[in-house]
């Protein structure tokens, strides 16, 4: 790459880093970085030295930067409490891995983390070669194999919806702040109705993946490497399913888990549901709350019901979401259900 583009390439990653000041204009993720709630993490790998698939994958790499994965190693909470631990190596393996195909032979437990830390690049966290760089160390996997004079690749099912295997090995283990709830997503039906992890957390969108030559790949379906997370009050509210009905005289609430496991799956996180019963006045009659957290979780693929004694017109829902390093509650969802006994106020 020459050294326009590289500059070009470096200057597209900072403009619309957050926390900066600048305005978000421009880039395609501004309005959805803007909502993110702040919890004190960063929230983009402004410093890519050494990540040379950017060269070609630009427009992937912007958005792995956005991801918790490019900032796993650098993640203000990671490094408060490392600080603390003593055998550093047990909370490194996740954070800044070898290749995962590496490792001689495939372990025979899908769970099993990353065998070691790199040594190399560290602040990359969990970076392009992590996941997709094959056992031979040079050809690359992915989802077609489509063959391209860049390096060699091969298709792999562990890039599709159809799999979930590729995840498993960071999020299936219980340590620190961590709850391994990929291990909810395997013990329920969640991969029977076809849900997978990357078809809820990586978008789709369509696109160009690679530049080889100034020659851009052909516009196809593909997903964003930026994942979908709690932090973005919108994908946060996708985690209930909420229908409101009076039965025998009493409002109810049903909530529903449309995540694929547990929610929330951190032990920092709490999520409260507020909900007000309303009468056919407009007035609050009652009010209720269901508070969410690592104790008290919502189960994969389970229901919970919020009841009251009396009847009403409507149900307003509104969700609040706490966690460490956020200052203040957030909220992420308003909603107002009509009971349908009196009609909506
Ligand atoms: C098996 C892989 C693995 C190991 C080992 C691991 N982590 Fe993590 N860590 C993760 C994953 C996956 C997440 C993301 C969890 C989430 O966002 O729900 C994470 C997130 C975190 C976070 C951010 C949580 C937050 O929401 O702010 C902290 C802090 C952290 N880990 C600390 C540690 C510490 C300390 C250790 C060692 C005791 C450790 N990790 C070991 C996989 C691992
Ligand atoms: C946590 C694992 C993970 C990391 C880290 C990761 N990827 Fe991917 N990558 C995937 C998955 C899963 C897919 C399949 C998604 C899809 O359908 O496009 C994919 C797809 C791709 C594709 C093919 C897109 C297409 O549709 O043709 C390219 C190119 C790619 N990744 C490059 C990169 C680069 C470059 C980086 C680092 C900046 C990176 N990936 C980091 C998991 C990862
Ligand atoms: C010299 C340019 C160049 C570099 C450097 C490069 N790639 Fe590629 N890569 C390409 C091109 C071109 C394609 C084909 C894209 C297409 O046709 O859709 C491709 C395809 C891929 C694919 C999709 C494979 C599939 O399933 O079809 C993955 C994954 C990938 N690259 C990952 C990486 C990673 C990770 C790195 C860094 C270790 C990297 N590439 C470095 C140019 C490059
Ligand atoms: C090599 C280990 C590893 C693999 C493989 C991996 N992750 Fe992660 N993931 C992590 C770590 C570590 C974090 C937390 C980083 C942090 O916050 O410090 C994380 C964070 C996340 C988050 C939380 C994002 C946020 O902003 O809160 C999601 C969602 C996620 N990963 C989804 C996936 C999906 C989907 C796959 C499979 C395509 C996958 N991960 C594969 C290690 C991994
Ligand atoms: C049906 C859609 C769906 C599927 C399937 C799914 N997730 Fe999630 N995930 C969500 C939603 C919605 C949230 C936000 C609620 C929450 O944070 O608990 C979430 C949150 C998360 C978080 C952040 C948890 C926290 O509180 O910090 C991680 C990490 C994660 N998912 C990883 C995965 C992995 C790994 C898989 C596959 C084993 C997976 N998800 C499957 C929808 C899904």
């Amino acid at each position: 790459m020459s050294t326009a583009q590289a500059l070009s390439a470096l200057l597209f990653l900072l403009v619309s880093s957050p926390g900066t000041g600048k305005k978000q204009e421009g880039g395609p993720h501004a309005a959805w970085l803007a909502r993110l709630a702040r919890d004190g993490r960063r929230v983009e790998l402004a410093d890519t030295d050494g990540l040379d698939c950017i060269r070609c994958h630009l427009t992937v790499a912007r958005e792995w930067s956005l991801s918790a994965h490019a900032t796993a190693w650098q993640d203000e909470h990671f490094t408060k409490e490392l600080r603390r631990t003593r055998k550093k190596e047990r909370c490194t393996v996740c954070h800044a891995p070898v290749p995962l195909a590496l490792e001689e032979g495939q372990p025979a437990d899908p769970f099993a983390p990353p065998r070691a830390t790199r040594e190399a690049e560290r602040h990359l966290g969990v970076d392009c070669r992590t996941c997709h760089l094959a056992a031979d160390g040079e050809t690359l996997r992915g989802p077609w194999g489509r063959s391209t004079r860049a390096h060699p690749t091969q298709r792999s099912s562990q890039f599709t919806e159809e799999d979930s295997s590729l995840c498993l090995r960071c999020h299936g283990t219980t340590i620190g702040p961590v709850i391994g709830i990929a291990r909810d997503f395997v013990s329920s039906d969640q991969a029977g109705l076809d849900l997978s992890c990357i078809g809820c957390h990586m978008p789709r969108l369509r696109g160009s993946v690679a530049t080889l030559e100034g020659e851009p790949s052909p516009i196809r379906p593909r997903r964003s490497h930026r994942l979908e997370t709690p932090r973005d009050p919108r994908f946060l509210a996708r985690a209930f399913g909420l229908s409101a009905r009076v039965e025998e005289g009493h409002a109810l609430l049903a909530i529903e888990n449309l995540a694929g496991h547990r929610v929330p799956g951190t032990t920092r996180r709490e999520l409260t549901l507020r909900v007000e019963l309303i009468d056919r006045f407009g007035d609050v009659v009652a009010v209720r709350e269901r508070v969410f957290d690592h104790r008290h979780y919502l189960p994969v693929e389970q229901t919970v019901t919020v009841e009251f004694e009396e009847g009403g017109a409507a149900l307003r829902v509104r969700g609040l979401h706490q966690t460490e390093g956020m200052r203040r509650p957030q909220e992420f969802l308003d909603l107002q259900l009509p009971l349908g006994e009196d009609g909506p106020p």
